[in-house]
C-alpha cells in the first residue's frame, strides 16, 4: 500500500544517514573526515587518514545500512515495493543526512549495500567491476562510476528486474552527480589514486 511505501522510505532514510566514516573515525580518536584528503565522509576518504581496518569498517557499516533498510522493509513492511522505497530511502539518506546539516557522502558502499538486498548476485557483479576497474586504474570514484551503470543494464538485461533496474539507475544518476568533482579531476588527471594522501 502507499502508506507502507511511505514508511519503508522514511525507515531506509533513518537507517541510511547514519555515517559511519564520521562515527568510527571519531570513536578512534582520529581527524575530522571533512577536513582532509577530499573532505567525503566515505571509506575510501577514511582510508587517507592511513587507517585500513577504520576504512573496512566504515565501508562494511555504510553497506550494511542499506541491505539490512532493504531487507527490514521487504520482511515486514511488504514485499518489493517497500523494498525499493527502502533502498531509495537508505540512499538519500546517506547522501543527505540530517544529523550532520544534510552533508552526507557519495554513496558507493550504500548503492553496494542496497543492491545486496535487490539482487545478491548482481551485487556480485558490481562489486567485481568495482575490483577490476580499481586494480586496472587505482581509481575509487571511476570504479565507482563504472560499476554504478553496469548494475542497471545487468538489473534489466541479466536479473529481469525492470523495475529495480529503473530505481538503480535513479540512484546512478545521483552517484554520478555526487561525483561531479571526482569526474572533474579525473578528466583533469588530478583525481587521487586508492590509499593516496593529500
Ligand atoms: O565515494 C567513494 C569514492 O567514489 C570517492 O571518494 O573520497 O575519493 O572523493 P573520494
Amino acid at each position: 500500500s502507499g502508506s507502507a511505501t511511505l514508511i519503508a522510505l522514511v525507515v531506509g532514510y533513518l537507517f541510511g544517514s547514519i555515517p559511519f566514516g564520521i562515527i568510527l573515525t571519531k570513536l578512534a580518536g582520529g581527524p575530522d573526515l571533512r577536513s582532509i584528503g577530499s573532505g567525503n565522509i566515505g571509506a575510501t576518504n577514511v582510508l587517507r587518514t592511513g587507517n585500513r581496518k577504520l576504512a573496512a569498517a566504515t565501508l562494511v557499516g555504510d553497506m550494511l545500512k542499506g541491505t539490512v533498510a532493504v531487507l527490514v522493509a521487504w520482511h515486514w513492511l511488504g514485499g518489493p515495493q517497500a523494498a525499493l522505497a527502502a533502498a531509495i530511502g537508505a540512499f538519500l539518506g546517506h547522501l543527505f543526512p540530517v544529523w550532520i546539516g544534510f552533508r552526507g557522502g557519495k554513496g558507493v558502499a550504500t548503492y553496494l549495500g542496497v543492491l545486496i538486498g535487490v539482487n545478491g548476485w548482481i551485487a556480485l557483479a558490481f562489486a567485481a567491476i568495482w575490483l577490476a576497474v580499481a586494480w586496472l586504474s587505482r581509481y575509487s570514484s571511476l570504479s565507482a562510476l563504472t560499476a554504478s551503470v553496469l548494475t542497471p543494464l545487468l538489473l534489466w538485461f541479466v536479473a529481469g528486474m525492470h523495475q529495480a533496474a529503473l530505481v538503480m539507475a535513479v540512484l546512478t544518476l545521483l552517484l554520478w552527480v555526487m561525483h561531479r568533482t571526482n569526474i572533474s579531476r579525473l578528466l583533469a588527471g588530478s583525481e587521487g589514486k586508492i590509499g593516496q594522501k593529500g
